[in-house]
């Protein structure tokens, strides 16, 4: 079956003991049986930079057969390691995380990032073989070589609780793929539990990223049901 990806985007979220807590009570749901492992099911929580290390200790003793759980980074440095006070590089998460988000729509508004500090970024995170999701705001913003994954986040459907519909999405997502044909596409803006199944369902998109609903783990427990119901 076809590998279908769950990506939570905490986004500017939590302490590092309320990150553990999380990851707790996810990691007890998930082995007492309510939520199963399903392998074709890629489930990643994409945390804040100073989460990565603490929870990267935390799952070396927790996965397993019944638990599978894949860290993701936010963001990284245009730039390799060097003289950029404050950055982050692909080479200092490198080993800690799978894949990192680049292009958010909140990081080109609220950061002025541009489409060519954002294809820098990809450059820097596939020298160190860390998967970047590229998000994108339409079919139009350039798509750097190199990247497999897009995730298409209408800006008005990004915690409005207004989520587009899922043709929408799935018209999009083939617009990109007709430009992109080796791209894969997820759908993220107010996923939840109730709407994800929907999505899924599409024949272009192959996950979701949800933000909300990542953040409380209840509602990202039953977000995953319902994916893996749809599976
Ligand atoms: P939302 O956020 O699910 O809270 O709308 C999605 C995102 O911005 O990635």
């Amino acid at each position: 079956m076809e590998k279908r990806y769950i990506i939570g985007n905490w986004k500017s979220n939590k302490t590092v003991k309320e990150a553990k807590d999380w990851l707790t009570t996810f990691h007890q749901v998930t082995v007492n049986g309510t939520l199963d492992t399903d392998r074709n099911l890629v489930t990643i929580v994409c945390v804040p930079f100073v989460h990565i290390s603490p929870l990267f200790d935390e799952l070396k003793t927790l996965l397993s057969e019944k638990f599978n759980l894949l860290l993701g980074a936010q963001d990284v440095s245009p730039f390799p390691d060097g003289a950029y006070t404050g950055a982050v590089s692909a080479h200092m998460l490198s080993g800690l995380v799978s894949y990192c988000l680049i292009g958010h729509s909140e990081r080109r508004t609220h950061f002025a990032e541009s489409d060519e500090i954002i294809a820098q970024k990809a450059k820097q995170l596939l020298k160190y073989n860390i998967q970047p999701i590229l998000c994108v705001q339409d079919a139009n913003i350039p798509i750097p070589d190199g990247i497999t994954l897009v995730a298409y986040e209408p800006v008005w459907a990004i915690g409005s609780g207004k989520p587009a519909t899922p043709e929408h999405a799935n018209e999009v997502a083939s617009m990109i793929k007709s430009k992109k044909p080796q791209v894969e596409i997820i759908y993220g803006g107010s996923v939840t539990a109730d709407n994800v199944g929907t999505f899924l369902s599409q024949p272009n998109i192959v996950g979701v990223l949800p933000g909300g609903a990542s953040l409380d783990t209840d509602a990202f427990s039953q977000l995953l049901a319902h994916a893996k119901h749809q599976n």
